[in-house]
């Protein structure tokens, strides 16, 4: 991995700018999560939970019980913290790691009717092929019949210097085509991070590679999300953007996705990996 995202996130936590960027859920994501988990049930698992803003909204706002992981243990200590009232009664158990971790602290059959991984976790786990490996976790913890609700990064609307700079580090083979290097800065100095961005296309075939049907795809908001979740005024027009543009607008990607049945899940085999992409063939 070219950078620490422990290290990274950490830093970002500790220095309170995400709190101050992000503090609270995309309301229209949150619309489509509690919509999702009507349906499907009362277990949900939150991957890459951060210090909570989703977490928090599920435990106000519905009977849920959810197993919140993320590998920083800044995050995961703030979200302790935050929620110890519900830690305390077993309705929120955060655990520091990722979905290995989850897999080993579970029971065998204990199962997730919902699983959320929001606001671009997906994209910064490094290489394509550990990317799978996580849907594939994902998919085996999900009972059959259970959803994902998954958000990434669009590559069509972030980071257009960063994706010129990377190429020379996708020609040299540090990077797969679609990576970036990104630099956040923070009150303790700047925070490297590293993030995989998506084409539509890339991630419907991605989801389906690994072995999801797509039940819907949106876009996450059209609005930069710090917008979105620090004005309300932004949060009710990105909610009427997301409805009426283009999906290629999207500043990130939606999908709803399901795993088809019993039968399919435990017969599932992952796929073979793609061949890596031609040098200098950015997405
Ligand atoms: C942009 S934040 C999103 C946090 C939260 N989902 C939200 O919407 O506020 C990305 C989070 O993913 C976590 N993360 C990155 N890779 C991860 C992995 N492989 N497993 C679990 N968490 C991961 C980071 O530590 C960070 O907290």
């Amino acid at each position: 991995m070219p950078v620490s995202v422990i290290e990274s996130y950490d830093r970002y936590f500790a220095s309170r700018l995400y709190d101050q960027r992000y503090p609270r859920a995309n309301p229209s994501t949150l619309a489509v999560v509690l919509e999702q988990l009507g349906r499907q049930g009362r277990r949900v698992l939150d991957v890459g939970c951060g210090n909570g803003r989703y977490a928090e909204a599920l435990l106000e706002r519905t009977p849920a019980s959810i197993v919140a992981c993320d590998i920083s243990p800044r995050a995961i200590g703030d979200l302790s913290s935050r929620y110890a009232a519900h830690v305390a009664s077993g309705r929120l158990r955060p655990l520091l790691g990722d979905l290995s971790v989850v897999a080993s602290s579970l029971g065998p059959n204990e199962k997730f009717d919902l699983v959320i991984m929001l606001f671009g976790v997906l994209a910064h786990i490094y290489s394509r092929a550990l990317r799978g490996e996580a849907l594939a976790a994902i998919r085996a913890l999900l009972r059959p019949g259970g959803r994902i609700v998954l958000t990434v990064p669009n590559a069509a609307r972030r980071f257009s210097r960063e994706q010129t700079a990377a190429r020379k580090l996708i020609q040299a083979g540090h990077l797969e085509a679609g990576d970036i290097l990104y630099e956040r800065a923070s009150d303790d100095g700047v925070v490297e991070m590293y993030y995989h961005l998506y084409s539509l296309k890339e991630f419907v075939q991605e989801l389906e590679q690994w072995g999801f049907r797509i039940r819907q795809v949106g876009a996450e908001s059209v609005l930069p999300e710090s917008g979105v979740v620090r004005s309300t005024l932004l949060g009710k027009l990105d909610g009427v953007l997301t409805t009426l543009l283009p999906l290629r607008y999207a500043y990130g990607f939606l999908a709803v996705a399901e795993v088809a049945n019993e039968e399919d899940a435990t017969e599932y085999l992952p796929p073979p990996m793609p061949r890596p992409p031609a040098p200098g063939k950015a997405e």
